[in-house]
């Protein structure tokens, strides 16, 4: 099969298409045949040297694909072959291939609504709007919520899946992404480049902070007292979270079938939609992470591994 792998940390000229032995499952996973895989921000980052040690080199990145079992382990009773599905993967997994095993913590059937692309570009990014929102902020129905960077991958599931929560939301994003949330469902968006939103949003519940630095750093002014920062991230400082009477979290995103198999029916009900800004075939994954990592990118980008 072929795959995208890395034998050093570098620029996207690391990125080598490789022939590989096609994966075999083991009793607890399942074996896909992927059609479809997104490109995240943590592939560049281990890319260029973050989160992997070197003696976990070589690597196929790609956190998370679309695509039909193809066969499933001995004790896998969830899936069987031809089965539609789609999946976060595990770290050590990488869905930059023709091929991919995994446990079937992270699949769920893929929606029936969305083609293999589209549901490649909901995993990682859904599941983490889904996690830092519900989970770590504690989202209920009626509570307030900033989001910084709704326009992105993760902003845009989490403008959706807050306000299919009940959620008032206000959002920040380029000037060009306005409409585009706003279409999202957000109450108020805010052009992070010429607003200030502290001029904007008060008494908020949570902030969700995709972005951190200055942008998290401000954020703490616009909290109601007990109100929450949830960082993708960065840790928000214990002592300005003690300052303000507000508290901070910074959370990785896991995979969670139960989690993915729920948007997967908030999407096929028509309650949340998946925005793909590109798509590139798998050869080109290196031109993919350059876009990803330098240029404006309103949604996901996708590698459509089946072209
Ligand atoms: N901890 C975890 O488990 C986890 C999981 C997923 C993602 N993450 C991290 O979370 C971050 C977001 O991920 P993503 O996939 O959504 O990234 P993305 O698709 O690259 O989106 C980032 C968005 O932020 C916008 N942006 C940049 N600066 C901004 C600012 N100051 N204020 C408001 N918006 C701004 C960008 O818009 P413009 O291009 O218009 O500037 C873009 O729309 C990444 O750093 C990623 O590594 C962490």
């Amino acid at each position: 099969m072929h795959s995208i792998r890395i034998h050093e940390f570098g620029g996207p000229d690391v990125l080598k298409l490789e022939e590989q032995p096609v994966p075999e499952p083991k009793a607890d996973e399942v074996l896909i045949r992927v059609h479809a895989a997104s490109v995240n921000p943590v592939d560049y980052k281990m890319r260029n040297g973050g989160y992997v040690p070197p003696d976990q080199l070589p690597l196929t990145l790609g956190r998370d694909i679309s695509g039909v079992v193809e066969g499933v382990g001995s004790n896998v009773r969830e899936f069987q072959a031809s089965d539609a599905v789609y999946a976060m993967l595990p770290r050590d997994r990488g869905g930059y291939a023709e091929f991919v095993a995994v446990g079937v913590a992270g699949c769920a059937a893929k929606p029936r609504q969305l083609d293999h692309v589209h549901a490649a570009a909901v995993p990682l990014a859904a599941i983490t709007a889904w996690q830092g929102i519900f989970d770590h902020g504690g989202l209920v129905d009626g509570q307030s919520i900033l989001i910084h960077g709704a326009a992105g991958g993760v902003g845009h599931f989490a403008v959706q899946l807050a306000k299919a929560h009940g959620a008032t939301v206000y959002a920040t994003c380029s000037n060009d992404d306005i409409d585009f949330v706003r279409g999202l469902g957000a109450d108020e968006a805010i052009d992070y480049k010429n607003q200030r939103f502290e001029e904007i949003a008060n008494d908020i519940d949570i902030v969700f902070d995709l972005i951190a630095g200055e942008t998290q750093d401000r954020s703490w002014s616009v909290l109601r007292d007990g109100g929450i920062i949830v960082s993708t991230l960065k840790e928000p400082s214990k002592e300005k979270a003690a300052r303000h009477n507000a508290r901070g979290v910074h959370y990785m995103a896991e995979p969670n079938s139960d989690q993915l198999a729920e948007i997967g029916r908030l999407i096929d009900a028509g309650r949340v939609r998946v925005e793909v800004g590109s798509v590139f075939p798998l050869a080109d994954a290196a031109a993919a992470e350059r876009m990803l990592e330098n240029e404006h990118v309103r949604g996901k980008i996708v590698l459509d591994v089946a072209a």
